[in-house]
């Protein structure tokens, strides 16, 4: 036992991790900003990795796998209550979300994933809704995609790692697919888990030190919220494998983790479901996890987020801005207390 190695849990670029006095004092932040000492560009993750191919000519783009609902994707509506907010100049760019990903099941390195998810199979699809519900079953992708009228929404995604990007999601309203499961009244937890399929995906079958597959767990009542949004398309199109194809959740509010990518399973509980990285690293990762300026990591700050493309660094917002759909659900706190990690 003595020899297995638990690996360290998200990971920040060192200069990233600057510690929480480095910003207290603006003036002096934006001027070390303009002196180039902190906004140095990542281009192995972004833009110039981007326009590479694999040695089988696909690129970081190429990866979205055949559905019959293709045609769906450019119709989706946009959600007009849902905008770009004010700390980000633009959209997230598709190269870049495309190359800097992270998805422990394809590896570690962010710039990587892309060139690793070829081998898996992300259609067809089967999503299995269990547990608690009036009508539990597995249900082909397609048809929950012909079900509901599929909308784009322009969420923030705010990785724990202190990054973020902002882009236009496509999807339904994971309310309206626990609505059609017709959830009972004894449930209180939804869990979600993620595929395992080591022979298609290189970091499920290297990195045997995680406990695969990925899992998640939120409340009843956050499922239920406004913003939980399964996601099966971004930019007009269905999703890149690298960014959780066929399925996956988003929970704008919440450190991207919370968010699990390529999901079989949905099940309805009365009690809390464990999580991947709560069970890995406990007081580094809290079940709820909401984005909070004001509890760092126990690594790095959390007070400010690089926008990955421009570089730039902005503040952080608790539930990252959307604060006005989902403050009610926690008493006034944005980290429950027993959270973790905590202020001290
Ligand atoms: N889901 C699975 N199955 N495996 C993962 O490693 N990483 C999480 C989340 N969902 C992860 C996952 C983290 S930390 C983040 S920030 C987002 O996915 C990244 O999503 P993106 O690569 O599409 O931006």
């Amino acid at each position: 036992m003595a020899n297995i190695h638990i690996p360290p849990g998200w990971r920040i670029r060192e200069r990233d991790a600057t510690p929480e006095s480095a910003y207290l004092n603006r003036r002096e932040f934006v001027k070390a900003a303009g002196a180039g000492t902190i906004l140095a560009a990542s281009a192995a993750a972004c833009g110039a990795e981007g326009r590479a191919q694999t040695q089988d000519g696909r690129g970081p783009l190429d990866n979205i796998p055949d559905t019959p609902t293709a045609s769906l994707y450019p119709e989706a509506v946009r959600d007009e209550r849902f905008t770009i907010g004010d700390r980000h100049a633009a959209m997230s760019e598709e190269e870049v979300v495309a190359t800097y990903n992270n998805f422990y099941e394809f590896g570690t390195d962010k710039g990587g994933v892309w060139r690793n998810v070829e081998p898996f199979e992300a259609r067809p699809w089967e999503l299995e809704i269990a547990g608690l519900v009036d009508n539990p079953g597995a249900f082909d992708l397609v048809e929950l995609e012909r079900a509901f009228p599929l909308e784009e929404r322009i969420y923030r995604h705010r990785c724990v790692e202190a990054w973020s990007i902002v882009l236009p999601w496509i999807g339904f309203p994971l309310r309206s697919l626990l609505d059609r499961a017709g959830i009972q009244n004894r449930a209180k937890f939804v869990n979600f888990i993620t595929f395992n399929r080591p022979e298609q995906a290189v970091g499920i079958r290297t990195q045997t030190w995680y406990r695969w597959p990925y899992y998640e767990s939120i409340r009843i009542d956050e499922a239920m919220n406004e913003l939980a949004f399964v996601v099966t398309g971004m930019y007009g199109h269905p999703l890149q494998k690298q960014n959780g194809a066929p399925v996956r959740i988003h929970l704008p509010w919440k450190y991207g983790y919370k968010s699990p990518k390529s999901i079989v399973l949905i099940e309805v509980t009365d009690r809390p479901g464990t999580t991947f990285w709560n069970d890995l690293q406990p007081a580094e990762y809290g079940f709820y996890s909401n984005v909070d300026p004001d509890v760092p990591h126990p690594r790095w700050s959390q007070a400010t987020e690089r926008i990955v493309g421009p570089d730039n660094r902005v503040p952080t917002l608790p539930f990252n801005g959307y604060g006005e759909w989902v403050a009610d659900m926690y008493d006034g706190h944005v980290t429950p207390p027993g959270d973790v990690p905590h202020a001290s």
